[in-house]
């Protein structure tokens, strides 16, 4: 007979912190106008304001330099360049090549050249305009095409190939081969990037700052002022938005303040205008892609190769990182059996690009998604027939390029339920009904799919670490290494940590990012901070619960090897149920610790980057989206009319999270691959710095109908309870919409020709790629 189950058990078997909807554990605040973000920190007596002095030229040596009328302006205090840096002037996160101030030579229009301070924000800003700088002019490189052509790179080049590309190509029955350019995205944080910089006794320093990596702000810091690590102390409560944006690139600001307010010894802040934020800072890299494939005549790819170009801008940063997860992003769903994936770092005289959303996978996946879309068409079959096609199997074609064997494939269910879900076949009937009787307005549909390689791509990086304290009223604070951007990372380690704990998520609380508490953090990115920071504090909160249950089985004494069970709010042992703050309270009395670390590092990644070959990825994570346009083809406006989207969030941790960054990432995505367009004049210059002429999306952009779902699928991977990242990967699900309309425009030539659309799929390129099917068809 089968042993009666205890209640207790059953009773914490049914207790759930995680996997519920609840709130971001500051919506209330967000709402209410009561979050504090770094500029609503009450200022300091004394504090000043700085402002950066800007070059107003692409590449030039800076010949006489008068900052006169800028020292002799309103308030200022002082004015500092190069050379009144006291310790490192870099603020480079992997290679050194990233002058906080320039000297010598500048190398893009809108590098900071000198730091002015000032008793206001307005008067450093006016007197930062008054400097009279001479410039040797030198010739200077923009476009990625142009770095290619003339050989000129921050990096060296990176390979990735397997089996015999060329054999496979000579052999197939029928190619494609052509260009494609993707168009870079500026991060668009609501929240600029700010630095308040407050010096402390014996050479120390505060730092507030925006950012998503508090440690590496530590030690920028720490270098530019000539100190060790342990004098500078990096806070972030909250971003209003990161994005990637504030990974590395939050440092020149953090720098610039802590410089500034350690030669005064009195506290500096440095808040970016908008439109100085965007002509300094580095963006989403844009992409030029030269392709060549093979394919038999049912569409299967035999061969591929493809040639990306980022445009890295004047310094490396993370341009190596993202070509790198480009270079594994390629494949997206698809088994690739020969191929040759080749990426260079483009050195062009313009911001340094960075980190956004994706991470370089999104530009990565879009080449392949533009090739099979292509087939497709050549092959005059349903694009989603194609894909299906080449798509990774479960136990053969399921190694990657870069050599790691996926385990988890779900891509094909998960595609299947969305094609049945969204109607796919019935609304490709209607659309292509429409377009037969519309000759003006072009309606197109397209299912895309994607996987996303969870895990930093650079191994060290996979660790996290947290600190929980239990107080003894039983209220619970936990502290993180991972930094809140508007993702809802607290809400999901304080659940993880209230789970552990048996507690409503309401009596635990997460604290701002400080490199005092947790040491040597990784930026919260890759999509990795709950999965990291959640085991890290999973850990930490275990410690807890096990000495808390040692504690409770001498007051109460064991039953019978039924162990003690945390759940509502109390703890459970031996017939009795304590509540957890007077068990807490006891164990206080009784000097049981009540507070512990907690440490994380995600088991079996390896990589060698010299073979791009190994296992860089703990899982993947899968999605597609339906998207359906309608085209003006004679203005070139379109309309989102409907999408939908399923994403695999794993066992989500908290669904309503999870959702809101579907729904964020698709309209993010969105923007992206259509409105979003940066534009650089002869000289160099970025004009679109500011919303007036860089269009984001608006709410009014959101498709009417927008269904987006998540796909119910464990992790295979021992994730924290089996949930899967959900941060960039779903930036991907919008691919559909570009594709839609490609097919809306491929309608205008009977689909007999494939349009030539580049990103961002503005207006006018909708009607030059409409121009060029009407001219071919
Ligand atoms: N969501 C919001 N609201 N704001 C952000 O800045 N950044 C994205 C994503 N979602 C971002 C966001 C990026 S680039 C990453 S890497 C992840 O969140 C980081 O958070 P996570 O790893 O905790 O998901
Ligand atoms: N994502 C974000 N940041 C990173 C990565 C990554 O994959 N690798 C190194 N830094
Ligand atoms: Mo996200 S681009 O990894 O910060």
């Amino acid at each position: 007979m089968n042993q009666p189950v205890a209640p207790a058990l059953l009773a914490a078997q049914a207790w759930k912190a995680v996997g519920v909807a609840r709130p971001h554990e500051s919506a209330e605040l967000h709402v209410l106008g009561q979050a504090t973000y770094t500029d609503d920190i009450p200022e300091l007596q004394g504090t000043l304001h700085a402002a950066l002095g800007l070059s107003s030229k692409a590449h030039a040596r800076i010949g006489a330099m008068d900052l006169a009328p800028v020292r002799n302006s309103p308030g200022v205090v002082a004015v500092y360049t190069a050379e009144d840096i006291v310790g490192t002037n870099d603020c480079g996160p992997i290679i050194h090549d990233d002058p906080i101030l320039c000297a010598g030579e500048v190398q893009y229009v809108g590098q900071p050249i000198f730091i002015v301070v000032a008793d206001t924000h307005d008067n450093a800003r006016r007197a930062a305009r008054r400097a009279v700088i001479g410039y040797d002019e030198l010739p200077a490189i923009f476009t990625p095409q142009e770095a290619k052509a003339a050989n000129s790179y921050v990096l060296p080049p990176m390979h990735l190939k397997r089996g015999d590309y060329q054999a496979a190509f000579d052999m197939a029955p029928h190619v494609v081969k052509g260009q494609l350019f993707v168009g870079g995205q500026e991060q668009f944080y609501l929240e600029g990037q700010i630095a308040y910089a407050i010096p402390k006794e014996d050479s120390g320093m505060l730092v507030q700052c925006s950012t998503q990596h508090p440690s590496e702000m530590q030690h920028v810091v720490a270098h530019a002022l000539g100190v060790h690590s342990h004098k500078i102390l990096v806070e972030c409560r909250r971003m209003g938005g990161g994005f990637g944006g504030k990974e590395s690139q939050s440092a020149l600001w953090a720098a610039s303040a802590a410089i500034s307010a350690a030669k005064l010894r009195r506290p500096v802040k440095l808040r970016a205008d908008r439109d100085d934020d965007m002509l300094v800072t580095g963006k989403r890299h844009c992409f030029f892609y030269e392709y060549e494939v093979g394919y038999d005549d049912n569409g299967k790819i035999l061969a591929a190769k493809v040639d990306m170009t980022l445009r890295a801008g004047f310094s490396a940063d993370l341009s190596g990182p993202v070509a790198t997860r480009a270079v594994c992003h390629f494949d997206n769903t698809y088994y690739l059996s020969d191929v040759d994936i080749r990426a260079g770092c483009g050195k062009t005289n313009t911001q340094s690009n960075t980190a956004f959303r994706g991470f370089g996978g999104p530009q990565g996946a879009i080449a392949i998604e533009y090739i099979v879309d292509e087939i497709a068409r050549n092959l005059g079959r349903d694009a989603l027939d194609i894909r299906r096609l080449n798509f990774y199997g479960k136990t053969e074609r399921n190694i990657t390029p870069y050599g790691q064997e996926i385990v988890d494939n779900v891509i094909e269910a998960l595609t299947a339920e969305l094609e049945q879900s969204s109607d796919y076949r019935a609304r490709r009937a209607a659309v292509e009904a429409y377009n037969k009787t519309s000759p003006v307005l072009k309606k197109g549909l397209a299912l895309t799919p994607l996987k996303f390689g969870i895990a930093f791509n650079v191994t060290h990086l996979n660790q996290a670490g947290a600190l929980v304290h239990v107080y003894v009223d039983g209220s619970v604070l936990v502290n993180h290494g991972g930094t809140e951007m508007g993702q809802g990372i607290n809400t999901k380690v304080l659940q993880v940590v209230a789970h552990e704990l048996g507690l409503d998520a309401e009596r635990v609380r997460a604290t701002a990012t400080d490199t005092s508490k947790v040491a040597n953090t990784s930026a919260t990115a890759a999509s990795t901070g709950a999965d990291l920071n959640g085991k890290a504090a999973q850990d930490a909160a275990r410690q807890i619960r096990e000495r808390l249950a040692a504690f409770a089985v001498r007051l109460y004494g064991d039953d019978d090897g039924v162990p003690v069970q945390f759940f509502d709010n109390a703890v459970h042992a031996n017939g009795h149920s304590i509540p957890f703050p007077e068990l807490v309270q006891k164990a206080y009395l009784a000097r049981v610790q009540l507070w512990s670390d907690g440490f994380y590092a995600t088991p079996g990644l390896h990589w060698d980057p010299k073979t791009m070959n190994g296992h860089p990825f703990s899982y993947y994570a899968y999605g597609a989206a339906v998207s359906e346009v309608v085209v003006d083809t004679l203005t070139g406006e379109w309309k989102l009319l409907r999408a939908d989207a399923l994403y695999d969030a794993g066992r989500s941790l908290n669904p309503a999270i999870d959702l809101g960054q579907v729904e964020g990432a698709f309209i993010q995505g969105m923007g992206w691959l259509t409105t979003e367009q940066l534009w650089w004049n002869p000289a160099g210059k970025l004009m679109t710095h500011a919303p007036s002429t860089y269009k984001i999306p608006g709410v009014s952009d959101c498709p009417e109908d927008f269904r987006v779902r998540l796909f119910d699928n464990g992790n295979v991977e021992d994730s924290i309870h089996r949930s899967k990242a959900v941060g960039e990967p779903p930036l991907l699900l919008p691919f559909s919409v570009f594709f839609a309309i490609r097919d809306a425009i491929s309608a205008v030539g009977g689909h007999r020709v494939n349009p030539p659309l580049n990103a961002p799929a503005t207006s006018e390129e909708i009607l030059r790629a409409v121009s060029a099917v009407e001219a071919a068809a």
